[in-house]
């Protein structure tokens, strides 16, 4: 972990205004420390007290956190509840039916209002559907929808009848999807004609169509389709179903179904250091108390606020920050179906004085693309908007750098609204470590203290903490109610992953390095100690860019690593050695080509190396292990500084440094 202590000397401090201070539901330290002292007192106690005060239960709970089987914790089981309920009914029963639940604003700008009352007979009328083809409660749906109402209401609707939903981000590939659906053994997939991005339109369901034409998938036996586009599909007689000739059928009454707080609400495939993505499993209860906690204190949410979360539904931020977290607080929330740059790179900023959003939610990579096409057309530069709605920012899924962070503040916060820097996880089900904004003085690229009764850590090897301004693996010492529950179908690998017995199995284990500051205790993420990349926020195992490269008939061996990247926080680099000769030239770059799209056919176009160096051989030890410590080296153009004795080629290394 030497790196680690290596940590940037950040001074500048940003106390929060008078004005945040008084408006904030967490008001002040004091206040922040009583609930870490109410936690620290009585763990489970304080989360029952607040699961009592912020969801609704069908049969309240009698017990919060169950130990008893660590480390698959449960929380308030005996409670029953549902999700739907709380997010669309109990906004009719206090007084928020025409309140605006979404405001969509699709990718030609076209706006469409939804108020609360509309989503809930949208997504009764959904629920209803799902049922009238045998979808039924504990049954997996697989979500393949681009960001809408409808995709919100899919998710909804599964929740409404207790199906547990996965969402599958629209930009991966058949492959991609035809994998989830196979290891979540999915009976349904809900998914569009085409999607809108960036005034072009990009199929879904022949995706669909192509994955389901592979093995593994005979257990889905319904395809319901939204009509984005119009744009003429083949149809499978029996399987097939247009979303819109589905809900003509239905009621607009739809009675909950009342599930444990440990009922799956959803699987969420990610990534890990190794092997295939693996379905993260997310319980009712306590993922719902952590979605609106976060919502009520991180983000302060007042009922006059607008909220908008730049996230797709397809990853976890789109999950808690679009569809439960908001509208479970009865908050309006814009849904944007685009990208940031249509028409042109001002889009965030108009949307924002548009609908007059107070709280903007985005990923540190959005914001250096922004500032960089700020920096090249004046016309897209946030000082041509009027940003004056804005009170509070947020930045979430990779480390945001000081330089970014004061931009984002100066240029978009007007030097006056606070940055959350939320640290978590699709693990995590909500923020782990961030800043609240009438509470926590901010520094530049510190994600600051932990939320009230998490209890995170930073510890050695052996798993004892260390002392501040020590860098260390980043814990979490005790469940908590939003965590992952399994990986789905493997608890062995939940175990090894997040428990391991090198921490004596006690102690959650991020996959982040982090640093304590020395003085003020602040942690700051160092980023993934595993063979975890995070290019542009979303997360990809180098084991399977890896696989997908030597899959391909030409590949005979490939490395994969990250290099740090000023646009997407890190940038994959492939090295590959082909069956035949090594290619060098334009032969090279045809192949680099030819691969990329590989890439971007097996997993997304996420996933596209952005760097494919060929070699005769990869670098490797006498036992025939792949020296990837090198390769980062090469990657980022560094002198080889380390010892390459027990290399048994190293000639291989000059031919490696040339890129293409
Ligand atoms: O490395 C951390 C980074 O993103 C990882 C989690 O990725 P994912 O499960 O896709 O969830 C992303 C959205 C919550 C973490 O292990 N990460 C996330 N937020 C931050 C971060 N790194 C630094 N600062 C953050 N605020």
């Amino acid at each position: 972990m030497g790196a680690i202590n290596s940590v940037l000397q950040e001074h500048r401090v940003f106390e929060p205004s008078a004005e945040t201070v008084s408006r904030a539901t967490i008001s002040g330290m004091a206040a922040y420390k009583a609930l870490c002292a109410e936690a620290e007192a009585d763990y489970s106690g304080y989360w029952e007290r607040l699961a009592r005060e912020h969801l609704s239960w069908k049969t309240p709970f009698t017990k919060g956190l169950n130990d008893s089987n660590a480390p698959f914790f449960k929380w308030f089981e005996d409670g029953t509840l549902n999700a739907s309920y709380n997010c669309l009914d109990r906004n009719l029963e206090n007084g928020n039916a025409e309140k605006d639940a979404i405001i969509f604003e699709a990718d030609d700008g076209k706006v469409r209002r939804v108020t609360y009352r509309e989503l809930h007979a949208l997504v009764c009328r959904f629920a209803n559907g799902l049922k009238s083809r045998g979808i039924k409660k504990g049954d997996r749906v697989v979500i393949y929808l681009p960001m809408s109402v409808e995709g919100v209401a899919a998710m909804l609707a599964c929740a409404r009848i207790g199906a547990t939903h996965s969402v599958v981000f629209g930009g991966f590939s058949a492959k991609s999807l035809q994998e989830r659906i196979e290891d979540a053994g999915a009976v349904a997939v809900i998914t569009a004609d085409e999607q809108c991005r960036g005034g072009k339109n990009i199929p879904l369901k022949s995706v669909v169509d192509e994955a389901l034409g592979m093995e593994g998938t005979g257990s889905i036996h319904t395809v319901i389709v939204y009509q984005r586009t119009g744009t003429p599909q083949k149809t499978v007689e029996g399987r097939d179903v247009w979303l819109h000739e589905l809900l003509a059928q239905q009621a607009e009454q739809c009675e909950p179904e009342w599930v444990g707080a440990e009922h799956p609400l959803f699987l969420l495939y990610t990534s890990g250091s190794t092997g295939k993505p693996k379905g993260v499993q997310h319980s009712t209860g306590g993922y719902l108390l952590h979605a609106v906690l976060t919502m009520k204190w991180t983000f302060d949410l007042k009922p006059e606020d607008v909220f908008w979360c730049t996230a797709d539904i397809g990853w976890v931020t789109g999950h808690t920050y679009i569809t439960y977290g908001p509208l479970a607080c009865g908050g309006t929330e814009i849904v944007f179906e685009g990208v940031p740059t249509f028409p042109d790179a001002g889009r965030f900023w108009k949307m924002i004085q548009d609908h007059k959003v107070s709280i903007f939610y985005t990923a540190p990579t959005a914001i250096r693309s922004l500032i960089k096409a700020a920096d090249v057309t004046a016309s897209v530069h946030p000082r041509n908007y009027n940003l004056s709605s804005l009170r509070l920012l947020g930045s979430v899924g990779e480390p945001i750098n000081p330089e970014a962070w004061m931009w984002y503040y100066e240029n978009i916060g007007g030097a006056r609204c606070p940055i959350v820097d939320t640290f978590w996880q699709t693990e995590t089900g909500g923020h782990m470590i961030t800043p609240l904004p009438g509470v926590t003085p901010l520094v530049p690229g510190s994600c600051t203290l932990p939320f009230p009764g998490i209890q995170a850590a930073i510890v050695d090897e052996t798993g004892n903490d260390v002392e501040w301004g020590k860098g260390g693996f980043l814990v979490v010492k005790k469940p908590w109610p939003s965590m992952i529950r399994n990986i789905w179908g493997d608890p062995e690998r939940f175990k090894k992953s997040y428990y391991p017995v090198d921490f004596s199995g006690k102690l959650y284990l991020a996959g982040d390095g982090a640093v304590r500051d020395a003085t003020t205790g602040y942690f700051t993420i160092m980023g993934r100690i595993d063979d975890v990349l995070n290019v542009s926020g979303h997360r990809l195992g180098t084991m399977e860019v890896e696989s997908a490269l030597v899959a391909n008939p030409l590949v005979a061996e490939a490395a994969v690593v990250g290099r740090p990247d000023d646009l997407t926080g890190e940038a994959i680099v492939a090295f590959v050695v082909l069956k035949q000769a090594r290619p060098t030239g334009e032969t090279a770059k045809a192949f680099a080509k030819q691969l990329q799209d590989w890439v971007a056919k097996e997993i997304g176009p996420i996933a596209k190396p952005k760097d494919i160096r060929f070699g005769d051989n990869l670098p490797k030890t006498r036992s025939g292990k792949i020296m990837r410590r090198l390769l980062r080296a090469v990657a980022k153009g560094e002198e080889i500084v380390q010892d390459v004795s027990t290399l048994e080629n190293p000639g291989i290394l000059d031919q490696l440094k040339q890129s293409i």
